[in-house]
């Protein structure tokens, strides 16, 4: 038998102790909770992601009435990243959540799917950054792999 241990680390700011791009990319994900669809939920998620080029690109929670077919704001934002700007690394996202227009207190994480979705992208491009806003604290993981250890990969 052997016991193999798993450990995750993270980092927890201020957000004005943060730099002005990682701030900017919070700010951008703050304001797609605007851009949420969420009727059924009330709970307004927003996501961007920087590329290496520098571009921002952003998503929100869409909900539907059947309720399987909505899908969470990183999967929006990192297929929409894929889709239009194909083969350009991602490096960091940045996830917001807020109902009734306030923001959550402590961060949320992304959802499952969302981590083996987004670890398929780093897992051609290299670590991506991700950055938990919350209105206590700013939760900075430095990678989609420490969120899911043991991934499915490829069989
Ligand atoms: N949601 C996200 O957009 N991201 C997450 O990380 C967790 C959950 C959405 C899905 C659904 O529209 C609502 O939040 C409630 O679960």
């Amino acid at each position: 038998m052997r016991e193999h241990t798993i450990t995750t680390s993270y980092r927890e700011y201020d957000y004005a102790e943060l730099p002005t791009d990682v701030r900017r990319l919070i700010d951008a994900a703050k304001e797609m909770t605007a851009g949420s669809y969420a009727p059924y939920s009330n709970f307004n998620v927003g996501a961007a992601i920087l590329l290496e080029d520098g571009t921002i690109v952003r998503g929100a929670n869409q909900e539907n009435a059947a309720y399987p077919s909505g899908i969470c704001a990183e999967r929006t934002a990192c297929y929409q990243a894929g889709a239009l700007h194909p083969g350009v690394a991602m490096k960091r996202i940045a996830i917001a959540a807020a109902t009734d227009g306030k923001f959550q207190k402590n961060p949320i994480s992304p959802c499952g799917a969302c981590r083996q979705a987004l670890m398929e992208y780093e897992n051609k491009f290299g670590p991506i950054e991700v950055v938990l806003y919350g209105e206590n604290g700013v939760y900075v993981i430095p990678s989609v792999a420490s969120l899911l250890p043991l991934t499915f990969t490829e069989f």
